[in-house]
């Protein structure tokens, strides 16, 4: 038997489940500057996967990687790495955050 006590507690949160999101979205999207510097951006999210100590994703710094291969990464995401949308990483912030791995030295795996 179907009650409207019951209906209504679902109907509530299928509302939320679609007012909840747009709202992130939108405040992501109104801050000006998601990212500080291409440091910044490696160091609190790319490298959290990167970095070679880390060792989640591929080393990516030193390699002289092209901004339309990185971009293209960030935004269909990889295999196991997930996609930013633009409302979380700028382009502006993918153009220094690819100047800035170019510039870091490049990994060298330890010798045996
Ligand atoms: C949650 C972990 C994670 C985060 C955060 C992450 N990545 Fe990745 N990324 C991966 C993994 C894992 C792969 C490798 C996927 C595979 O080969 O299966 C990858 C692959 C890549 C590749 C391709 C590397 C190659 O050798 O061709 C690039 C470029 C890349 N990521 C850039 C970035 C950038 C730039 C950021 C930050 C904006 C970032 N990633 C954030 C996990 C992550």
């Amino acid at each position: 038997m179907k009650s409207r006590s019951r209906m209504l507690p679902g109907r509530a949160a299928l509302g939320a489940a679609v007012v909840l999101p747009l709202a992130l979205m939108f405040g992501a999207g109104a801050q000006a500057a998601q990212w500080e510097n291409g440091q910044e951006l490696y160091d609190n999210l790319c490298g959290k996967c990167h970095k070679p100590e880390v060792g989640v994703g591929v080393p990516i710094q030193g390699r002289g990687l092209p901004f339309e291969y990185v971009k293209a990464i960030v935004r269909n995401g990889f295999r196991a790495m997930p996609a930013f949308p633009e409302a979380y990483i700028d382009d502006e912030s993918l153009a220094q955050v690819t100047e800035y791995i170019a510039s870091l030295p490049a990994h060298q795996p330890k010798q045996k």
